[in-house]
């Protein structure tokens, strides 16, 4: 009942030659997968270009991050409102990436949410444990600050408009990644908070699973009844291996 969601999440890789062949290569490839959308968030620069080739295309275009202010004077940083009007769907919002290297807080990201759904965007909520959590056995406790982080900021009704990605951050780049009985055991977690709040969202809300996902493993990630498509990183960097997670979707 919920369609699958591959979305690829370039971060700051490619240049304009290999970001056209990239998307060219995803094209084509998109038009033989019929069950799962598929979505592509290039950099920033790459969004023009992404909107002119997608037209006409079922692949979605998304971006990897927004500003929390909707215009002014806030140099380097792109609003909402700019990423619709260039044809993106998606928004990834609180990578950990952005969480630990730009000091992005749950009420930062909060922010952005809010951003997004002003605009008509469909945020990609990230959320994740670190290792050293993980081991400490502190998972839930990390998942459940950041989703009530969100929660009790911006409501839950907004949780009808977005998209989760669990994303483990011991997995992410790492090839480690999570085994399907890992991932869905925080994936019902989520579905389970969700559901102290609301149980129509939780049962509609998507779920996707990030960390070293890549054609060898996604079959088995994507066929756990909770985990409800992925959010790649370095394999959708390769038209054919970021295809194969599509058609496994
Ligand atoms: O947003 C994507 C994730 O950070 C996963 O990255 O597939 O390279 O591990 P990865």
């Amino acid at each position: 009942m919920r369609q699958p969601l591959i979305a690829g999440n370039w971060k700051m890789n490619g240049t304009k030659a290999s970001a056209e062949a990239l998307l060219s290569g995803v094209i084509a490839g998109a038009t033989a997968i019929a069950k799962a959308e598929i979505a592509v968030c290039p950099p920033f620069p790459f969004l023009s270009l992404g909107e002119q080739m997608l037209a006409g295309s079922t692949v979605r275009l998304g971006a990897q991050t927004v500003s929390t202010e909707p215009s002014g004077a806030y140099t380097g940083e792109v609003s909402a409102a700019m990423l619709a009007e260039f044809g993106c769907r998606y928004v990834i919002c609180g990578h950990s990436e952005r969480r630990e290297y730009y000091g992005e807080t749950d009420e930062i990201v909060a922010k952005k949410l809010s951003a997004c759904l002003a605009q008509g965007l469909t945020p990609i909520l990230c959320v994740g444990e670190s290792l050293q959590q993980r081991e400490q056995g502190q998972t839930e406790t990390v998942i459940a600050g950041q989703i009530d982080g969100i929660v009790s900021r911006i409501g839950i009704d907004a949780f009808s408009r977005i998209e989760i990605a669990y994303e483990p951050i011991w997995a992410i780049g790492t090839g480690m990644t999570a085994t399907p009985e890992q991932a869905q055991a925080v994936h019902v977690f989520i579905r389970q908070r969700i559901a102290g709040d609301s149980q129509a969202i939780a049962g509609k809300i998507r779920i996707l699973y990030g960390g070293s996902m890549k054609a060898a493993n996604a079959r088995d990630l994507l066929s756990q009844p909770d985990i409800d498509g992925g959010l790649i990183g370095g394999a959708s960097l390769v038209a054919d291996d970021f295809l194969a997670i599509c058609q496994a979707g």
